[in-house]
């Protein structure tokens, strides 16, 4: 496949609802440092233009690397690019939110991000850049064993933080991420600028549907993470690999009738619906596949096929994995 045939249908198209969020990004958990310079540059290359990236992905200064190197050669221009990064759980107090999304900006050589998300609604005893960065879940790694320290502060004196940030020009829009329905509704009630986006789980065996409706009639757009389901979680056991939608007979049987690949068929159905979506990628053939997304479409009735695969398994759920990695009990969609 030349570059010409592939990149016209790997140019990202934005997302209806919201305010030029692309629907293709470029996932950044578990790229590892060393590649993640050549492989950011690589999907600049390729046609990707936001970019999904965290202070808890450890990896911001390498990914921002790859971002200079980008513009420096000229394969886009600052503009052109969408940059999310996210407020870590231990910088959940008001005092600590303008320095942590200064010390994301300041890996990720960046001005200003187009998008700063609040990670988990969970808030964690405060850790200090030259003690531990980023500093994960447990709040002793050291003792003898390590538990998460949670702390009281109200999600909305967060949220007002958050507002500080946008207000001093620090981002351009703010988010939330892994909120059920009432917890976005509670945010709504007081907010005075609204998220722009709620990233959260989603793929044809967690469909969220209700979750992506209610959002969409409020406008906020949606972000899909763990887009290609199991895949992300079968190395940290929190999948089995029988759990694969990637295996499933029926998007293999589309893939087969549209003579994409099952990925595709996947992120394809998660745009259609009108969600982004943040495969990741460090695969070169993977990064590739993923980009090309744009240059077909699924029928209504594929498109139901792909609904009804919902088996209500969510993959990433602090309910399971704070007690089982981190030694405490954590539920949060409960
Ligand atoms: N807000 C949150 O709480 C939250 C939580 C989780 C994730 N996220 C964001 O969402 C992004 C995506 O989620 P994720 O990384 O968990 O999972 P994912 O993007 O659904 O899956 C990534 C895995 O799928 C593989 N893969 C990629 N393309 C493939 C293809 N075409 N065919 C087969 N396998 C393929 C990747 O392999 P290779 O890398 O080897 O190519 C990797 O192992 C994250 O990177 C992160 O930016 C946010």
């Amino acid at each position: 496949m030349t570059d010409s045939k592939l990149y016209p249908e790997s140019v990202p198209q934005a997302v209806p609802a919201a305010v030029g969020l692309p629907a293709l990004g470029l996932g950044t958990w578990k790229l590892p440092k060393p590649q993640a310079p050549a492989v950011i540059r690589e999907a600049v290359r390729l046609g990707y233009r936001h970019f999904d990236c965290a202070c808890d992905y450890g990896n911001e200064a390498e990914v921002g690397a790859g971002l200079a190197s980008a513009l420096r050669e000229g394969l886009c221009r600052r503009d052109d690019l969408w940059v999310t990064s996210k407020l870590w759980n231990t910088y959940h107090e008001p005092k600590q939110v303008r320095a942590a999304c200064e010390r994301s900006l300041r890996d990720l050589q960046l001005d200003v991000l187009d998008l700063y998300l609040v990670h988990f609604p969970i808030a964690l005893a405060y850790v200090p850049f030259d003690v531990r960065y980023p500093p994960e879940w447990v709040f002793d790694p050291a003792a003898e064993k390590p538990v998460m320290k949670p702390i009281a502060v109200p999600y909305a004196d967060t949220w007002g933080a958050m507002e500080a940030l946008q207000r001093a020009g620090l981002v351009k829009r703010i988010g939330v991420c892994n909120l059920n329905v009432s917890m976005l509704r509670e945010v709504l009630n007081t907010a005075s600028i609204r998220p722009a986006v709620h990233q959260f789980e989603a793929h044809p065996y967690l469909t969220q549907e209700r979750q992506v409706r209610f959002c969409q009639s409020e406008g906020i757009a949606v972000t899909a993470f763990s887009p290609l389901g199991a895949p992300s979680y079968v190395p940290l056991g929190m999948a089995r690999p029988d759990e694969s939608v990637l295996a499933d007979p029926v998007v293999l049987g589309i893939a087969a009738a549209l003579d994409r690949t099952p990925a595709q068929v996947v992120l394809r159905w998660g745009v259609q619906r009108g969600c982004a979506v943040i495969p990741k990628a460090q695969d070169p053939a993977h990064l590739a596949e993923n980009a090309r997304i744009f240059g077909f479409s699924l029928g209504e009735a594929q498109m139901a096929a792909i609904d009804a695969l919902d088996r209500r398994r969510r993959f990433n759920d602090p309910g399971e994995f704070c007690e089982k990695a981190f030694g405490t009990f954590f539920p949060i969609f409960d």
